[in-house]
C-alpha cells in the first residue's frame, strides 16, 4: 500500500484522468493539488464519459474521499456545474471536500486573463481564458480571495468593496472594459458560498488523519511537467506547479509521506496553446494523430497540436519529478502506422544534446533527431496483457522505457477503464522507490 502522485509528463492531456480513475479503485483518498478549471480530465466508464475540471477523478468510487487542495484555484460557478452534472448522473458528492485555504477565481480574473491575452497579440500564451494566471497572481500579490473569505459573508462584502474598485481601474483604464458592480459580484458569490459550504474543510488536517490511519492517498496532478511555472517552457506555461514537488505544497503534506511518483505520457506528444514544440507534425501525419487520437481540448475544444514522442522532455520529466514509473497512454492511436518516429536527442545549432535545455530561446531552436521504429499495423484495443500485444508494440514500449530509464507500469490502449494493461499496480507494490527492479524485463520476457 502506498501514497502515490500521478503527474503529467508532457504538456498536459496525457490521460491523467483515466489513470487516476483506474488507480482510485485502490485509493481511500484522492487529492487535486494545483491548477483550476483550466484542467479537463476525462474518465470513461461503461460508455459514459465524465469530464472533470476540478473534482478529482476518484469521485466515481462512492467510498473514496476526494479533496480539492489548498494549492488549487477554484471557480465556484464551474465547480457547482460539475456537482450538478454528477448529481444528475446519480453520483454522490458527499465525499467531496474543498480546502478553505484554496484561492477563488473571481469574474475580474477571467476578464483580465482574456483581455491581457488579446493585448499580447502575437506574443499571447494561448491560455484557456479561465482566469488562472490572474488568480495565482493575486495570491502571490496577497490580494487574493480564499474559500474561507467567501464563507464569511460580512468579511467578503468588505473585501469586495476594497478589491472590485481596484480591479475596475484596471478593467477600464488598461483594457477599456466596462466596470464590474461590486454588489452583483457579492450576491452571486455568496449564493455559491451557500452551495459549497458543506464541503469546505481544512484539507491538510484530513490528509494527515488519513496518513495516520495508513490510508492509500493518491495525488492527482493537473496540466503537465512542461507547463510547470518553474520548470516548464516559460513563459508558455500555466501559473502553478504541476510537478510532483507541487503535490506536497498544494496538499499540505511533507515529502516523507510520498512513496511513489507515476508519470503519465502519451505514446506520442500533444500540446494546446502557444510555445515551442520540437516534434510537432504540421502536415498529414499531424492530422492523422489528431483525428485518431480525437485530440481536441476537454476544456476549450481547441485542436491539440500533435507530434512524435519526445524522449528528451520525457527524461526531463523523469528528472524533475523523480519518476518511479510510467503509464503510457493512447498506444492504440498508433495502431495503423507503418512507421513510428521517436525523438532521441536534439540538434541545437549543430550540437547534439540529450538533456532538455532550460533556456527557452535555445529550446525554440531545437531540431529533433529521430529513430524510426516499425509500426505494428494491427488493433491493440482488445489486448489485456503484454503477451497479447504485437511484437512491434512491445519493442516500441521497451525502446521508450530504455530511453527514459524508468519502468513502464501501465499501458493504456483505449479510453475506457478496461482497455488497460497493468504490468504492476503502483499502489500495491512495495513502499517507496522502484516497483520492481526489472519491469522492462517483464516486457522483454513477453516478447
Ligand atoms: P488529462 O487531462 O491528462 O486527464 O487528459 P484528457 O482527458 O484531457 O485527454 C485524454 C483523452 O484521451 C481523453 O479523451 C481520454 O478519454 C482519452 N484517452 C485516455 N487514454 C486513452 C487511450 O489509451 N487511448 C485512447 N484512444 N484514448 C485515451
Ligand atoms: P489538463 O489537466 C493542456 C495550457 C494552455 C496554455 C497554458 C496556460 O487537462 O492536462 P492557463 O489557462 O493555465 O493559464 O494556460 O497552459 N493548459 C493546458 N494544456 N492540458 C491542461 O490541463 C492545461 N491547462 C492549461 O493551453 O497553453
Ligand atoms: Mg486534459
Amino acid at each position: 500500500m502506498a501514497n502515490v502522485i500521478v503527474i503529467g509528463a508532457q504538456w498536459g492531456d496525457e490521460g491523467k484522468g483515466k489513470i487516476t480513475d483506474l488507480l482510485s479503485r485502490s485509493a481511500d483518498v484522492v487529492v487535486r493539488y494545483q491548477g483550476g478549471v483550466n484542467a479537463g480530465h476525462t474518465v470513461v466508464v461503461n460508455d459514459r464519459t465524465f469530464k472533470l475540471h476540478l473534482i478529482p477523478s476518484g469521485i466515481l468510487y462512492p467510498e473514496t474521499e476526494c479533496l480539492i487542495g489548498s494549492g488549487t484555484v477554484i471557480d465556484p460557478q464551474v465547480l457547482i456545474g460539475e456537482l450538478d452534472q454528477l448529481e444528475k448522473l446519480g453520483i454522490s458528492a458527499a465525499n467531496l471536500y474543498i480546502s478553505e485555504t484554496a484561492h477563488v477565481t473571481m469574474p475580474y480574473h477571467r476578464l483580465i486573463d482574456r483581455a491581457s491575452e488579446d493585448q499580447r497579440g502575437s506574443h499571447k500564451i494561448g491560455t484557456t481564458g479561465r482566469g488562472i494566471g490572474p488568480t495565482y497572481a493575486d495570491k502571490s500579490e496577497r490580494i487574493g480571495v480564499r474559500v474561507l473569505d467567501l464563507m464569511d459573508a460580512e468579511g467578503f462584502r468588505d473585501l469586495m468593496h476594497r478589491i472590485v474598485p481596484q480591479k475596475n481601474t484596471i478593467l477600464e483604464r488598461l483594457y477599456g472594459l466596462p466596470p464590474l458592480d461590486a454588489e452583483e459580484v457579492i450576491t452571486q458569490y455568496l449564493a455559491y458560498a451557500d452551495r459549497l459550504r458543506p464541503h469546505v474543510i481544512d484539507c491538510s488536517l484530513k490528509i494527515h488523519d488519513a496518513v495516520k490511519r495508513r490510508r492509500n492517498i493518491l495525488f492527482e496532478g493537473a496540466q503537465g511537467t512542461l507547463l510547470d511555472l518553474d520548470h516548464g517552457t516559460y513563459p508558455y506555461v500555466t501559473s502553478s506547479n504541476p510537478v510532483a514537488g507541487g503535490a506536497c505544497v498544494g496538499a499540505g503534506v511533507g515529502p516523507t509521506i510520498i512513496d511513489r511518483v507515476i508519470g503519465v505520457a502519451k505514446a506520442y506528444t500533444t500540446r494546446v496553446g502557444e510555445g515551442p514544440f520540437p516534434t510537432e507534425l504540421q502536415g498529414e501525419m499531424g492530422e492523422v494523430l489528431c483525428q485518431r487520437g480525437a485530440e481536441f481540448g476537454t476544456t476549450t475544444g481547441r485542436r491539440r497540436r500533435c507530434g512524435w514522442f519526445d524522449s528528451v522532455i520525457g527524461r526531463y520529466a523523469v528528472r524533475i519529478n523523480g519518476l518511479d514509473c510510467l503509464a503510457i497512454t493512447k498506444m492504440d492511436v498508433l495502431d495503423e502506422l507503418e512507421e513510428i518516429q521517436v525523438c532521441v536527442a536534439y540538434d541545437i545549432d549543430g550540437v547534439q544534446v540529450r538533456d532538455f535545455p532550460s533556456n527557452g530561446r535555445a529550446f525554440a531552436r531545437c531540431q529533433p533527431i529521430y529513430k524510426t521504429l516499425p509500426g505494428w499495423k494491427q488493433p491493440t484495443g482488445d489486448c489485456r496483457s503484454l503477451q497479447d500485444l504485437p511484437q512491434a508494440a512491445l519493442n516500441y514500449l521497451q525502446f521508450l522505457a530504455e530511453l527514459m530509464e524508468v519502468p513502464i507500469a501501465i499501458v493504456s490502449l483505449g479510453a475506457s477503464r478496461g482497455q488497460t494493461i497493468i504490468v504492476e499496480d503502483p499502489i500495491h507494490g512495495p513502499k517507496r522507490g522502484l516497483l520492481h527492479a526489472d519491469l522492462t524485463e517483464a516486457i522483454r520476457s513477453a516478447s
